[in-house]
């Protein structure tokens, strides 16, 4: 299986802690350089914290992928779907993760660390790297919104 090995960040709040330690761990075992946004601890903290710096890097182009998670991935779609040329996917089943790849080219995946477990989570990572983006007229449809944005950039 050919993977996207383009170095990534993560993000997760405290809902998510222990399935972003695997994520990354899991990540960085297939020799794919990826960033720790934080969570640093299970405290509780506010999922937007997370979801804006990972976003941020992602709308800017710095990083080409991005994964959030927190309790169910719900907050952190919302957040993150605030920046142009974010494209948040919710994924927490393998149909979902598959075609955010083929028909929107989703540039950060999310994942509800309450909703999903360890193994099926890793088997979603991998199914989102491996999935390229069809194109043609998802493009078409993509550029429609891609540029759109409810925030201004700092
Ligand atoms: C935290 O309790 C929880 O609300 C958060 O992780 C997330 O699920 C929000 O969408």
């Amino acid at each position: 299986m050919t993977i996207d090995r383009s170095p990534m960040i993560i993000g997760s709040d405290h809902a998510a802690f222990g399935l972003k330690e695997t994520i990354r761990a899991y990540v960085a075992a297939k020799g794919i350089t990826i960033e720790d946004a934080g969570t640093f601890s299970r405290d509780s903290s506010d999922y937007p914290d997370f979801a804006i710096k990972v976003a941020l890097r992602v709308s800017r182009g710095e990083y080409t992928r991005g994964i959030l998670m927190c309790g169910t991935g719900i907050g952190m779609s919302m957040v993150a779907n605030k920046f142009p040329h974010v494209r948040a996917a919710l994924c927490n089943d393998l149909f979902a993760a598959k075609m955010s790849r083929r028909h929107n080219d989703a540039n950060i995946l999310v994942m509800g660390g309450r909703v999903v477990g360890e193994a099926l989570a890793c088997e979603i990572v991998d199914t989102w790297l491996a999935e390229p983006f069809e194109g043609g007229r998802h493009q078409q449809r993509i550029d429609k919104f891609d540029g759109l944005s409810t925030i201004e950039l700092p």
